[in-house]
């Protein structure tokens, strides 16, 4: 099943381009039927958040649960009119903590559509004008960048001061949520007419930057003998909070596993209460997974039980249990340390292994990298991007389903090897 715009869709949008008042050039038509995208994500190791470069250096938080992207805008922006499904759809996703918007005419006559949004690193909440900004992006044969393709993401323009807490060199905030027009994965589809699939794989090295792919597989890796990596996708079930205005992603997760052996708490917990709190959330604005304390509590005494005999080290905050890796063997995926599996209710595991769950902190020191989140933590579990690194992740969002690798480099690859050079 692939999702085209229907003619209606399509009408809307030429109509609404042109109540741009910049000459934006129109997408459609223009260029050859493009099936993917493709743009390198960076690691900042000083805040331990991942961006994505669009437009070939402009770099973007890559926000998993944003709704929309956000940024400066250029000084002769063209505005979106009040009543545009791109702006429907950014009021039903803001956030209820953030002043209500008021729509006021400017300039007369016209009412447009002024949206609020929210920094996810300190929560600072800031209303802007919606506008589309062009840019160009590489298509891909999923093997290497092709040519360059043209396209405009909805953006909510941002003061500067919005910037705050982001990555050095940041400008903006690229939410990929789960939405049908705003995110931007969903606009990038729209735009080029592919189906609203995007895949997401964050590197855990400086060396060389991970990769996303927005639109259809293949997805190669190096070494050159590898096949397209989408044929290891596991898939399962992705969940979406009651709260109508959260675009985050949520496994269906029943228990969670260490060495084998379940870990004894409320599990309950894991399924949204009425009031939409609960839950296992996909995150990548926090570094580490966080778990409510009384998960918490119990799964590091079940990791304490399953690693008794290894050599302890002082502890190393934020984290709590850290072991001497001079007494810990390596294995292709990380550190050789008990195995934890967060168990979906549809069957599969997603196993995380030692790459994903010990972080190496300081010389001879690595430590169980989750972290408690409080007795109040809204989600019951979110799960990290050091958690995420080196795994492929393929969103279906229209079907609500996830493809999952949790470590590449169970098959020798990671994600910092997908080839930049471009193959024309
Ligand atoms: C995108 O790149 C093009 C070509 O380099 C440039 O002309 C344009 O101003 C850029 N747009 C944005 C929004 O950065
Ligand atoms: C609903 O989700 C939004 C966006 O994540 C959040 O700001 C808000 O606090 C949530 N409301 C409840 C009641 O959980
Ligand atoms: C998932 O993990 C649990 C706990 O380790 C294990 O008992 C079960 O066999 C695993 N299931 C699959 C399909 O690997
Ligand atoms: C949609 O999701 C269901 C399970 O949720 C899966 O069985 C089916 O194959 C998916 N369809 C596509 C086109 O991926
Ligand atoms: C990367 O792609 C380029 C262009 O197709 C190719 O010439 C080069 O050999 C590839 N690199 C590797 C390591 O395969």
């Amino acid at each position: 099943m692939t999702q085209q715009p229907h003619p209606l869709s399509l009408t809307l949008k030429i109509l609404f381009s042109l109540t741009l008042f910049t000459s934006l050039p129109l997408t459609l038509g223009q260029q050859p039927k493009v099936n993917a995208l493709v743009a390198p994500i960076k690691k900042d190791f000083s805040t331990s958040l991942y961006t994505i470069a669009l437009n070939s250096t402009k770099q973007f938080l890559i926000d998993l649960a944003g709704s929309i992207v956000w940024s400066a805008c250029p000084p002769n922006y063209g505005l979106v009119h009040c009543t545009a499904p791109i702006c429907n759809e950014a009021l039903a996703f803001r956030y209820p903590d953030c002043l209500p918007i008021i729509n006021g005419p400017k300039p007369p006559g016209f009412c447009r559509c002024i949206s609020s949004t929210k920094n996810p690193v300190t929560g600072a909440c800031f209303a802007g004008d919606e506008t589309l900004i062009h840019i160009f992006v590489a298509s891909t044969d999923g093997k290497n960048p092709t040519s360059l393709a043209s396209a405009d993401y909805v953006n909510i323009c941002a003061p500067q001061s919005a910037l705050a807490g982001l990555p050095p060199h940041t400008i903006g905030v690229a939410g990929f949520g789960r939405t049908t027009l705003v995110s931007l994965p969903a606009r990038l589809a729209w735009d080029l007419s592919f189906y609203n699939q995007f895949a997401l794989c964050l590197p855990s090295t400086r060396k060389a930057p991970g990769v996303a792919f927005f639109g259809a597989k293949p997805y190669h890796l190096l070494p050159p003998y590898l096949p397209d990596i989408s044929n290891f996708l596991s898939y399962t079930t992705l969940l979406k909070s009651p709260n109508n205005s959260d675009a985050a992603y949520y496994l269906d997760v029943k228990d969670i596993a260490v060495n084998g052996m379940s870990v004894l708490f409320p599990t309950h917990e894991l399924k949204f209460d009425s009031t939409a709190r609960g839950g296992f959330k996909l995150s990548t604005i926090i570094p580490y997974t966080a778990m409510r304390s009384n998960i918490y509590k119990p799964f590091i005494e079940a990791y304490k039980a399953a690693t008794k005999g290894i050599r302890r080290m002082p502890r190393v905050k934020p984290f709590e249990l850290c072991f001497d890796t001079r007494a810990l063997g390596s294995t292709r995926v990380g550190y050789s340390v008990p195995p934890i599996d967060i168990m979906l209710n549809d069957g599969k595991n997603w196993t995380i292994f030692g790459a994903n769950s010990l972080k190496d902190v300081r010389t001879n020191t690595a430590c169980l990298a989750f972290v408690n989140g409080g007795r109040k933590e809204i989600p019951a579990i979110t799960l990290g991007g050091f958690q995420m690194e080196d795994s492929l992740l393929h969103f279906d969002v229209p079907n609500s389903t996830l493809g999952f690798i949790p470590t590449l480099r169970g098959l020798q690859t990671t994600c910092s090897n997908f080839n930049f050079t471009s193959g024309v």
